[in-house]
């Protein structure tokens, strides 16, 4: 099992994983500087998707996407991911991996997993999604 970077033919099966981002998008970000596109691969098949986005002026590092096929969910490749992800942002020279979530972290499996490994909450905006007035986001961090 390894995280890789991605490779231009890796984008339709990327996008098959995860509903993010069509192929088309996926293979743009390859030439977008301040974005990393990873995949995990077991024994040649790719399992996991997973993109960083970089903001220089902070050393921060987004999740962007971290998806693994839903068929092969609940076998370690989710946990997998994120290591390779967190070891590529510290590479990166990024000091703090962020996402965000609804103030319940069950709703969402991969909150989850960022809780079971060593996120924390480390704030909240009222003002952060466009479609839900009402809705508070909430951030968490992991100190790379
Ligand atoms: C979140 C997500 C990536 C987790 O992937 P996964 O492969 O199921 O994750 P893991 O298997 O590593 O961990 C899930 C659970 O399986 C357990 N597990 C089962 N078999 C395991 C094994 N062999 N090794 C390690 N863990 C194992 C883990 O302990 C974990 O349980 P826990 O959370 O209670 O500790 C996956 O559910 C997903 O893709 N969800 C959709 C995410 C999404 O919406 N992304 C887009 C927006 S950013």
């Amino acid at each position: 099992m390894k995280v890789r970077p991605a490779k231009t033919n890796d984008a339709a099966r990327c996008a098959e994983i995860s509903p993010v981002r069509t192929a088309e998008e996926l293979r743009r970000l390859l030439g977008q500087e301040d974005t990393q596109w990873l995949v995990l691969e077991d024994k040649g098949d790719v399992v996991g998707v997973g993109i960083l986005h970089y903001w220089a002026w902070n050393q921060m590092a987004w999740i962007w996407d971290l998806t693994v096929d839903e068929g092969r969910r609940g076998h370690g490749y989710g946990q997998a991911l994120l290591k390779g992800m967190l070891r590529a942002a510290k590479k990166t020279g990024a000091r703090v991996m962020m996402d965000f979530g609804t103030p319940n972290p069950n709703a969402c499996s991969l909150i989850q997993l960022l809780v079971n490994n060593g996120f924390r909450i480390c704030g909240t905006n009222d003002r952060w999604f466009a479609d839900h007035k009402n809705a508070t986001a909430v951030f968490y961090g992991y100190d790379l």
